[in-house]
């Protein structure tokens, strides 16, 4: 199943990270992110509505659904009965990755230390989201966690924005970066989606060669 993720993230590069109070968001999200140009989003796991806001933006078509912010086994199982196509947490935990795989579902779980990268290799775990990553030390620290691990593929995310995007792609681990700056709060506070549209063009934009 790595390999499905491995088409659906390093094809998209850009993981635009949503957490979205209310359903009725996720429509017109949906196809402002659509409009934008991206294919894929993260849906967190850190409101009421979060599973109904993946089962829109699922149905909706046209993106690869994931949840994000999946803490236990259990959210996890609730996350793919919403229709998450690929599960992220921001932490290691063997609960998770091991419900995900009998589920069959790619999962990104975070990391931030060596220790906690080398306990994923050994469960299997290809690809994981390095978070936070600015406060870690972004790149400095992307570069230095990698070099003793070649096999390993990370998704950056935590405190990154548009300015610092290209910088994160040019480094051969990174598979895709993750970030909120497309959809924030304040964006849905005031439905402003064509905001949200024209920051997924330009991330898109710069996340393409
Ligand atoms: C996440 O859950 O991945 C983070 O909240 C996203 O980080 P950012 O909000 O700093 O982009």
């Amino acid at each position: 199943s790595d390999t499905d993720l491995t088409s659906v993230l390093a094809g998209a590069r850009l993981l635009p990270v949503l957490t979205v109070p209310n359903a009725d968001a996720a429509a017109p999200l949906a196809a402002a992110l659509v409009a934008g140009g991206a294919r894929c989003a993260e849906v967190t796991f850190r409101t009421p509505d979060a599973e109904q806001v993946l089962k829109a933006m699922a149905a909706h078509g046209g993106l690869t659904v994931g949840a994000g912010t999946v803490l236990t086994p259990e959210q996890a199982e609730r996350a793919v009965a919403a229709g998450a196509r690929f599960v992220v947490s921001p932490g290691f935990d063997e609960g998770v990755v091991s419900r995900c795989r009998e589920l069959g579902v790619p999962v990104v779980p975070g990391i931030a230390t060596a220790t906690e990268l080398m306990r994923a290799l050994r469960a299997g775990v290809g690809t994981v989201k390095l978070f936070p990553a600015e406060s870690l030390g972004g790149l400095r620290t992307l570069r230095a966690l990698a070099a003793p691990f070649p096999q390993a593929r990370f998704v950056p995310t935590g405190g990154i924005g548009a300015d610092l995007l290209a910088g994160y792609l040019a480094e051969p681990s990174v598979m895709a970066v993750g970030g909120s700056w497309m959809v924030t709060t304040a964006h849905l506070e005031r439905g402003d989606y064509d905001a949200i549209r024209r920051l997924t063009a330009e991330a898109v934009e710069g996340s393409t060669p």
